[in-house]
């Protein structure tokens, strides 16, 4: 590990068995352990000159979707956010960033273009990016910001299963019901991220009602039934979170990304490539 990454404070949480990154900007560089699951917290809006310097890194199909979008804003936030994942993969792949060749999968899910051990997904809110990378297998994360106002029972009644509904329309307050209802939007999201067929297929394809537990979705027309774990994220504060994976007994490291920071490990282990 760069001795330039491993003086900061604590920037690392671990839920469940992983306890030992407290003190480190940017995980250890390499493949993560192959029972972790690494979710990156950035945030989207930073200074010109951050975003100039991480600018650098993006493909010229990134630039030209960037160029896209309606809202400089918009434009900005998708910069900074690709090249941030751009950042993560080199690091965990020891390979420059400029070298790593990007595709979409099945319904439009990014993926490596080259054989790759390592799989990553994002989410955006707002200003705020949660990226996962992790070995365990496909990854799917999502992130919703709290205190809207939703219709929740309405929307859950004609979407979610009957169950999930259920649940919703019986929670004490309508406050309480719509965090319930985020709460199993960003399980859902999750699943159908990590699956890759996005919400395409209908929110009730699976049930997310209870925490943690082993999934099994079918999906329309080939019969493959795809299981999976998804497991709520608490690093935000106004944001749910959900992640997940195939199941099995994998933990979750939090890692709160400060793009300066990042910036500084990276080109301390690749002079010349920001
Ligand atoms: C993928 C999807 C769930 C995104 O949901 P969202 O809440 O609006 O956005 P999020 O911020 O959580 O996720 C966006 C990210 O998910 C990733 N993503 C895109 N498609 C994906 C898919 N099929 N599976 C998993 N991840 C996907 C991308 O990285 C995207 O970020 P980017 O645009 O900066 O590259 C939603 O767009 C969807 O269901 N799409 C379905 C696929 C589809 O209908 N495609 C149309 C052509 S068939």
């Amino acid at each position: 590990m760069d001795r330039a990454c491993s003086h900061d404070s604590s920037r690392c949480c671990a839920d469940g068995q992983t306890k030992d990154l407290m003190n480190q900007t940017l995980p250890p560089l390499g493949l993560p352990p192959k029972t972790v699951i690494d979710v990156w917290r950035v945030e989207l809006d930073q200074p010109p000159e951050i975003a100039a310097t991480l600018d650098e890194i993006l493909s010229a199909e990134e630039r030209e979707r960037a160029n896209r979008f309606v809202f400089a804003r918009d434009a900005a936030r998708f910069r900074l956010g690709r090249a941030m994942l751009r950042l993560g993969l080199a690091w965990y792949l020891e390979q420059p960033p400029r070298e790593i060749r990007l595709t979409t999968g099945w319904r439009g899910k990014p993926r490596l273009a080259d054989p790759s051990e390592l799989h990553f997904n994002v989410s955006h809110c707002g200003g705020l990016a949660l990226i996962a990378f992790t070995t365990v297998g496909e990854v799917g994360v999502d992130v919703e910001a709290l205190g809207r106002d939703v219709e929740a029972v309405d929307i859950a009644t004609s979407n979610f299963t009957r169950n999930e509904a259920a649940l919703i329309a019986s929670a004490p307050t309508p406050e309480e019901q719509v965090l319930l209802f985020l709460r199993f939007w960003t399980r859902k999201e999750a699943v159908l991220k990590a699956d890759g067929c996005g919400i395409f297929d209908g929110l009730d394809s699976v049930d997310v009602s209870q925490p943690a537990a082993n999934l099994v979705r079918l999906r329309e027309g080939d019969n493959i039934e795809s299981g999976w774990l998804v497991r709520d994220l608490n690093m935000v504060d106004g944001f749910a979170g959900s992640i997940a994976a195939p199941p099995g007994d994998w933990s979750i490291r939090k890692w709160n990304i400060r793009c300066e920071d990042a910036i500084r490990c990276f080109v301390a282990r690749f002079p010349g490539e920001l």
